[in-house]
C-alpha cells in the first residue's frame, strides 16, 4: 500500500512500513523502515548543532539543520553530506536534488534491458531535481506487501542541452536511526569457496566490498543483511538488500560520527563512470530491500519466495541430472560418451550433460571457445546423431556452453581479432588461456545470437549450462569512442542479458542453468534468465555444507545446481559416504558428477533407490519453505524443508564430526502447527511441540560427516 499525505509517504507490506518526508527546504529526507508503525516517526529525528557540520544557505539561521546529519533518502555529492553519497555529478559540479513531484501507478515495470522483479505491483516514483544543473532523479519504489519488500531502484534524467558524467549513481540508499549495535552479514569467498557467510559488528566506519571483475564475482555477493547483535534465525530485526544485478557492483556502509548507519547499493563506481548525453536517460539496476521482525529465517524465506514467484523464470522441468566434467574432462570420444551414458541409464537419471570439450579443436582449455562447431571426430559423427542415441536410452541431453569466451587459437579469434575486450596496444590480459568477446558490441551479440540458435536448433537439446570462466581485465572495447570506455564493465553485462534475453526467450523449452567458475555469478540477475546457477566447482560435501548454507540466506535450494561427486573429493581429498553426499546434494537441485561406470552393481542400486527417495521429496525443495536448524559453528549443517501446509517435511545435511563416548545429538525443528503429530519415515512417532522444545535425537554417527536425511509426516 502506498499513501502520501502532507508531504508524508508511507509505503507499507504486511508486516513493514517505510516512511520518508519531503522537508521545509524540499529535501526528501528518510524518516523510518522497520516494523509496522501507526505514526509519523519523523519524532525521532531530533538534530544538535554539531561542529563542522554545516548548513545549506537558506538554514544558515538554524545551526542544527545540517545535510550532514539528516537521514536522507538519496544523499549526493557536494551538498555538504560528508558521509557516503548515493550519487556524484561529474567531479566537483555537486548534486542538489530537491523534491518536484511523485506519481503512483500500477501495473508490471520492465527495465531497460536489465532483470527485474516481475509482475504486477504498485509503483511510487519521486521526483528530485537539481535546477543549476537541470538534471531529475526519479526514485522508484515497489511495494510487495505478500514477501515484505520494497524494490528500490533510481533513473537519472538529464533534461539540459550538456552531458554530464556520472562518477556515482547508486540505485539506493537506506539510512537508519542512530544505534551503537548494528552488525552486518556478508558472504565472501574465492573460487571453490564461495558465499561463506560472515557476521560483524559495525563500528564508526566504512564497510565497503564488490567486484571489479565485470561479474558478481566468487569473492563477494551482491548482498547484504543488516541487523543487531540480538538477532538470530528467529528473532529480531533484520534488513536484507539483494541486487538485481550481475556485473560490478558496490555495497557500501557507513556508521557516522551520530551513530546513524547509511547503506549504499550499486554499480560499482570504481568499474563504471557513465556519461548522461544531453536530454539522455540512464537506469540502475534494483536492489530488493527486505525487512523481517522474525529473524534471519523469516528474512530467507521471504526472499526465497519472492524469487520463485517474480524472478525466475518460469520451469516446471526438474531432471536429476549427470555431468561427464568430472568423470572425464576434456578426454573423451563417442564411445566414452556411449559407456558413460548405458551406465547412467541404469541408475535412472533422467539428463546427460555433455560438459566442456565438444567442439571446435577443444582437448584443453588453450583453443576452441568461438568455435561452436561440433567436433565430428570426436563426437564420432554430427552432434544430432549422439543426441539420438543419448535420447534412446530413455534419457534428455544436455550441453555445455560459454558464449562469451574466446581462445587465442581459434578460428573465430582468426576472423574476428577486433571483437574482443582489449587495451589498445596491449598485449590482452589471459586467464585459463581466454579472452573475453565484446559484448559491448552489438554486432557481436548478434552474431552470438545467430550461432547458438542454429546450434540450439540443430537437436532435442533439453538443458544448457552456460559457463563463464575469467574475471575480465582489460575493459577496452574497441567498438566504442575515448569517452564512452568508463561504461564498458556495465555495457558489457547489459550485452550479457540481451544475449541471454534472446537465447532464453526463443528456446523456452530448454532449461539453462548459470554457472561461472561454479558460483562467481551467483546473483538475482542471472537468476532472472537461468532459474538455477551452479553453486560451486567444490563438490566437497563438507565445503558444500557452508557454500550452501551461505547461498541459503537469499537464494531458494531450486536455484542451487548441486551434484553428487566422487571420493576422494577431486578439489579437497576428502572422503564421504554416498549418503552423505546425497543428503547435501538433495538440499539444491540434485545430481551426479562422476563416472558411472566406475561403480559396483551395487552403487547402482543405492543410486536408484536415492533418485526414488529425492523424487518422493522433490516438491518440497521445489516449492516448500526452508529452515536452517544449524548452522557450521554448531558442526553440522541441517535444514528443514517443508511444504506450505506443513504435512510432510525433511531434515537434510551433514554433522561433521563424530564425537565419542557422549550422548547422542539432538536436533530442534521448526514452525511445527502446535497441535501436530507427526512419524518418522520409520515409524516412530512425536508431538510438534516435542520435536520443537524437546528436539529429535539424530543418529549415533559414524566418521566424519555423517548424513542426516529424516522424512516426517503429519498424521493428526
Ligand atoms: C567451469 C565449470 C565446471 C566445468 C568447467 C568446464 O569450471 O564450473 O563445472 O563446466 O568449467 O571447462
Amino acid at each position: 500500500m502506498i499513501q502520501v499525505s502532507d508531504n508524508l509517504f508511507l509505503l507499507e507490506t504486511e508486516h513493514s512500513a517505510y516512511q520518508m518526508k519531503v522537508n521545509e527546504r524540499g529535501m526528501l529526507e528518510h524518516l523510518w523502515y522497520g516494523a509496522r508503525v501507526d505514526q509519523n516517526m519523523d519524532y525521532l529525528n531530533l538534530h544538535n548543532d554539531l561542529g563542522f557540520s554545516g548548513q545549506i544557505y537558506e538554514d544558515q539561521a538554524d545551526r542544527t539543520l545540517s545535510p550532514d546529519t539528516l537521514m536522507l533518502e538519496y544523499p549526493t555529492e557536494g551538498i555538504g553530506d560528508y558521509r557516503i553519497t548515493a550519487a556524484k555529478v561529474e567531479g566537483a559540479l555537486g548534486l542538489d536534488l530537491r523534491y518536484a513531484g511523485y506519481e503512483i501507478s500500477t501495473g508490471e515495470f520492465n527495465l531497460d534491458g536489465l532483470p527485474h522483479v516481475r509482475g504486477e505491483l504498485e509503483q511510487l516514483t519521486i521526483h528530485l531535481k537539481d535546477e543549476v544543473l537541470n538534471l531529475q532523479v526519479d526514485l522508484h519504489y515497489l511495494v510487495d506487501e505478500k514477501h515484505d519488500a520494497i524494490i528500490r531502484w533510481a533513473t537519472f534524467r538529464n533534461k539540459a542541452n550538456r552531458s554530464y558524467r556520472l562518477d556515482r549513481s547508486f540505485g539506493m540508499a537506506l539510512d537508519f536511526p542512530v544505534s551503537e549495535d548494528v552488525e552486518l552479514i556478508s558472504f565472501p569467498g574465492r573460487h571453490n569457496k564461495e558465499r561463506i557467510m560472515t557476521r560483524q559488528p559495525l563500528a564508526q566506519n566504512v564497510v565497503c566490498f564488490g567486484s571489479k571483475r565485470g561479474t558478481s564475482s566468487h569473492q563477494h555477493n551482491p548482498s547484504l543483511i543488516v541487523c543487531d547483535s540480538l538477532t538470530t534465525e528467529n528473532y529480531g530485526d533484520a534488513y536484507g538488500f539483494l541486487m538485481v544485478y550481475s556485473g560490478s557492483f558496490k555495497i557500501e556502509v557507513e556508521k557516522d560520527q551520530t551513530g546513524q548507519t547509511r547503506v549504499l547499493c550499486g554499480i560499482s563506481p570504481d568499474m563504471t563512470r557513465w556519461t548522461l548525453d544531453a536530454h539522455a536517460s540512464f537506469e540502475t539496476p534494483q536492489t530488493i530491500l527486505f525487512y523481517s521482525s522474525q529473524g534471519l529465517g523469516k528474512l530467507s524465506r521471504n526472499s526465497h519466495d519472492l524469487l520463485r514467484e517474480r524472478i525466475l523464470p518460469k520451469n516446471d522441468y526438474h531432471p536429476i541430472l549427470i555431468n561427464t566434467w568430472e568423470a572425464v574432462m576434456f578426454d573423451f570420444n563417442r564411445e566414452k560418451l556411449l559407456e558413460m551414458a548405458d551406465h547412467a541409464a541404469k541408475l535412472d537419471v533422467d539428463l546427460y550433460v555433455m560438459d566442456d570439450g565438444w567442439f571446435g579443436d577443444r582437448n584443453s582449455d588453450l583453443a576452441g571457445l568461438g568455435d561452436w562447431i561440433p567436433n565430428k571426430t570426436k563426437l564420432g559423427g554430427s552432434l544430432n546423431s549422439l543426441i539420438e542415441e543419448i535420447n534412446a536410452r530413455g534419457m534428455d541431453f544436455g550441453l555445455w556452453i560459454e558464449p562469451e569466451m574466446i581462445n587465442e587459437n581459434s578460428d573465430l579469434y582468426r576472423a574476428h581479432p577486433e571483437w574482443v575486450l582489449q587495451a589498445p596496444n596491449r598485449k590482452p590480459l589471459i586467464s585459463r588461456g581466454q579472452m573475453v568477446l565484446d559484448l559491448c558490441n552489438p554486432e557481436v551479440v548478434d552474431y552470438l545470437e545467430d550461432v547458438f540458435t542454429h546450434l540450439l536448433s540443430s537437436g532435442n537439446i533439453r538443458y544448457v549450462k552456460w559457463d563463464m570462466n575469467r574475471s575480465l581485465g582489460d575493459v577496452y572495447s574497441p567498438s566504442l569512442p575515448v569517452e564512452k570506455q568508463e561504461e564498458v564493465c556495465h555495457r558489457y553485462i547489459l550485452g550479457v542479458y540481451d544475449l541471454l534475453g534472446r537465447l532464453t526467450g526463443k528456446f523456452s523449452n530448454i532449461l539453462f542453468e548459470g554457472c561461472s567458475g561454479g558460483g562467481g555469478r551467483f546473483d538475482a540477475g542471472m537468476l532472472f534468465y537461468t532459474p538455477q546457477i551452479w553453486c560451486s566447482d567444490d563438490t566437497d560435501v563438507h565445503e558444500r555444507s557452508k557454500i550452501q548454507y551461505g547461498t541459503s540466506f537469499f537464494y531458494p535450494a531450486v536455484s542451487m545446481g548441486a551434484h553428487v561427486s566422487e571420493v576422494p573429493n577431486q578439489q579437497t581429498g576428502r572422503w564421504a559416504s554416498l549418503e552423505a553426499r546425497a543428503a547435501m546434494a538433495m538440499a539444491g537441485t540434485y545430481g551426479y558428477e562422476l563416472d558411472p561406470g566406475e561403480m559396483s552393481e551395487e552403487e547402482k542400486a543405492e543410486i536408484r533407490a536415492l533418485n526414488k527417495q529425492f523424487r518422493s521429496i522433490q516438491d518440497l525443495i521445489v516449492e516448500g519453505d526452508v529452515y536452517r536448524l544449524s548452522s557450521p559453528k554448531n558442526e553440522q549443517v541441517i535444514f528443514q524443508f517443508m511444504d506450505k501446509a506443513k504435512d510432510r517435511l525433511v531434515l537434510l545435511g551433514i554433522v561433521y564430526e563424530t564425537r565419542p563416548s557422549t550422548m547422542r545429538r539432538k536436533i530442534r525443528l521448526q514452525s511445527l502447527p502446535e497441535q501436530a503429530v507427526y512419524e518418522t519415515q520409520d515409524g516412530v512417532i512425536y508431538s510438534a511441540r516435542a520435536l520443537m522444545h524437546g528436539g529429535l535425537l539424530l543418529s549415533q554417527t559414524c566418521g566424519t560427516d555423517a548424513p542426516v536425511h529424516i522424512e516426517l509426516k503429519r498424521i493428526r
